[in-house]
């Protein structure tokens, strides 16, 4: 299939585009390969350039001539072309319709993009396990890197290097990986600093135990669970399923940890929603968050029906009870699973870490977490968001869900009330969304290290992480209020403080753009700050110097 063959009118003059925030402009439309440009002759250098990938669903209006259409994005954003012919707006159309469409990962714009500038740091390498692997090891010698999984042959989503307790044996994982789903054995996460001194507590994550309607043991994953928790410990396995689920999961051969088995552990279920529950919530999220002509008596309801807050407020939860259990009930391991491992556990981990890591707030440290919790954990990424919150139910999988946005949203939330505790600004969060969606880098595209490795990702691609982090780019995402704080921050789950995040839902309802004026009044108040501070050195020094001589 040749791209050509798909790009049936190439260049379109005199078309209409309504977008956001923009009145109606007339102008050129230019179908590429992976793009839709439009420049109106007015305003140069004032151009829309949309990746196709970035459009959800495409809507046709038909009107007398030609007809209207509607481009309907992942980022939430709806763009309307007018076009007055009838075949061009076919053939326009249609061909969004493919381009966007593509199911072949290597046709993609990644494969394609060749970056304008120069990598300094390259994403690729900036976040390996070595690295990973100095820091456990700066606090604890109990870990080591195995080899087991080379060329993905006892887990498929997993890395081909993992970090393990030193003293489980490789045959040891491979016996516990044919007992957990989809072999997913437990992951021990990082604690930095913090833990150090204190007799350690993991955090483990994992798939559920293949235990099934006959209860079926694993020796070998008895011993790790038990092993991880130190003389005399006690832990909680935190599952993301409620009873009902798990006990259902049993006739499907799954389940969860029998007490008889694993006495030193207490299970807790904290139901979170997965699927697509979440992104039914989404879209109506986004529909009532356009619908500026709702009644102000049917909005809060709305707002409350879609559902979306709550689940925000469910994950949250479930994270700082994890995040309780390590740092308070006397520094308790815990293991956190729901059914495959990829959704949910990843959400719950990854925000207990953001909690209790000042590491996990800084840019850096961010990223990594996302390498490590999401990209190397196998959160499949291509069939999650293939779709988001405008395709119509019938369209939906049961695989496509928003799990990274909820994400996202819970750090959003703790940023929000802790704004001075992120080293990066709401606007990150953003990027990522988007990138996560759409995007000329391979750092997002297939769903686990495994397909990346088979396309030959790092040499053919960009990593997101080697255009973001030049100091150039980074700088409009850094937060100018930011002081590093190392103590854990403790969000309030409080139905007051759960809030809708308006520079993500709002963005193209209501303008933005005050929110940068505030935050470069913000720099330049630091600015002020820093200048005075600096007065104030110097004028202390010159009264010392004066208060020497006069005695
Ligand atoms: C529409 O597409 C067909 C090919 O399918 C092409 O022959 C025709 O020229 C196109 N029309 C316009 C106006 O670009
Ligand atoms: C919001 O709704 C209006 C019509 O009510 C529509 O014209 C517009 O494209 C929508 N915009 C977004 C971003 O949803
Ligand atoms: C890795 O596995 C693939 C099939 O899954 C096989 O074709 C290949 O030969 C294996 N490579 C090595 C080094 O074992
Ligand atoms: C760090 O955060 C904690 C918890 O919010 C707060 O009590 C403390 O004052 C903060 N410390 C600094 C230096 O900002």
């Amino acid at each position: 299939m040749e791209f050509a063959e798909l790009i049936k009118t190439p260049k379109l003059d005199n078309i209409i585009v309504k977008q956001p925030f923009r009145p109606p402009t007339e102008g050129t439309l230019c179908i590429t390969s992976h793009h839709l440009i439009f420049s109106s002759r007015r305003n140069v250098g004032d151009e829309l350039w949309l990746l196709h990938s970035m459009v959800d669903v495409v809507e046709r209006k038909i009107t007398g001539n030609g007809g209207i259409v509607i481009l309907k994005c992942k980022d939430f954003r709806i763009i309307q072309l007018e076009i007055d012919t009838n075949e061009e707006f076919n053939n326009v159309s249609n061909s969004i319709e493919w381009l966007s469409n593509l199911d072949e990962p290597r046709l993609l714009y990644p494969f394609f993009y060749r970056p304008m500038f120069e990598i300094v740091e390259d994403g690729w390498s900036a976040f390996c396990i070595e690295h990973e692997f100095s820091k456990i090891q700066l606090y604890s010698d109990s870990w080591r890197i195995s080899q087991v999984n080379k060329n993905f042959t006892i887990c498929q989503s997993y890395p081909e290097s993992v970090i393990v307790p030193k003293s489980i044996t490789d045959e040891t994982i491979t016996a516990i990986a044919n007992f957990r789903c989809l072999g997913r054995s437990t992951k021990a996460n990082k604690f930095s600093d913090l833990y150090k001194l204190h007799n350690q507590a993991v955090l483990l994550r994992s798939g559920q135990p293949m235990v099934g309607t006959n209860s079926k043991r694993c020796k070998e994953d008895e011993k790790l669970i038990n092993t991880v928790l130190g003389s005399g410990k006690r832990g909680y396995i935190i599952e993301t399923r409620n009873q009902n689920l798990a006990q259902l999961a049993r006739t499907k051969g799954g389940g969860f940890e029998p007490e008889v088995h694993y006495p030193l552990w207490r299970r807790v279920h904290k139901h979170i929603d997965r699927h697509s529950t979440l992104l039914d919530s989404l879209s109506k999220l986004i529909e009532v968050c356009n619908d500026t002509l709702c009644p102000m008596d049917k909005w809060l309801s709305r707002l409350e029906s879609c559902g979306w807050l709550s689940h925000i407020k469910d994950v949250l939860m479930c994270a700082c009870l994890v995040a309780q259990c390590v740092d308070k009930e006397g520094r308790a391991s815990v293991l956190v699973h729901g059914a495959e491992g990829m959704d949910s556990t990843l959400q719950v981990c990854s925000i207990a870490q953001v909690i209790l890591d000042p590491d996990c707030r800084t840019v850096h440290g961010f990223e990594a977490l996302i390498e490590r919790e999401w990209l190397q954990a196998g959160h499949p990424f291509a069939t999650r968001c293939k779709h988001s919150a405008y395709t119509t139910p019938s369209a939906r999988t049961r695989e496509q869900s928003p799990i990274f946005l909820v994400f996202l949203d819970c750090v959003y939330q703790i940023y929000n009330q802790f704004p001075c505790s992120f080293e990066f600004n709401e606007q990150f969060l953003c990027v990522l969304f988007e990138h996560a969606y759409a995007s000329q880098f391979g750092t997002f595209l297939e769903n686990c290290v495994k397909q990346r490795k088979e396309l030959n990702f790092m040499k053919k691609t960009v990593s997101l992480w080697s255009y973001l982090n030049r100091p150039e780019v980074l700088a409009e995402y850094l937060n100018p209020a930011y002081e590093p704080n190392n103590s854990v921050i403790w969000p309030s789950v409080a139905p007051q403080s759960i809030i809708m995040w308006e520079g993500m839902y709002l963005r193209w309802t209501i303008d933005q753009s005050i929110n940068d004026k505030i935050s470069k009044t913000v720099e330049q108040l630091k600015t002020y700050q820093k200048e005075l501070r600096s007065k104030a050195i110097r004028l202390r020094r010159q009264l010392l110097e004066l208060a020497v001589i006069n005695t």
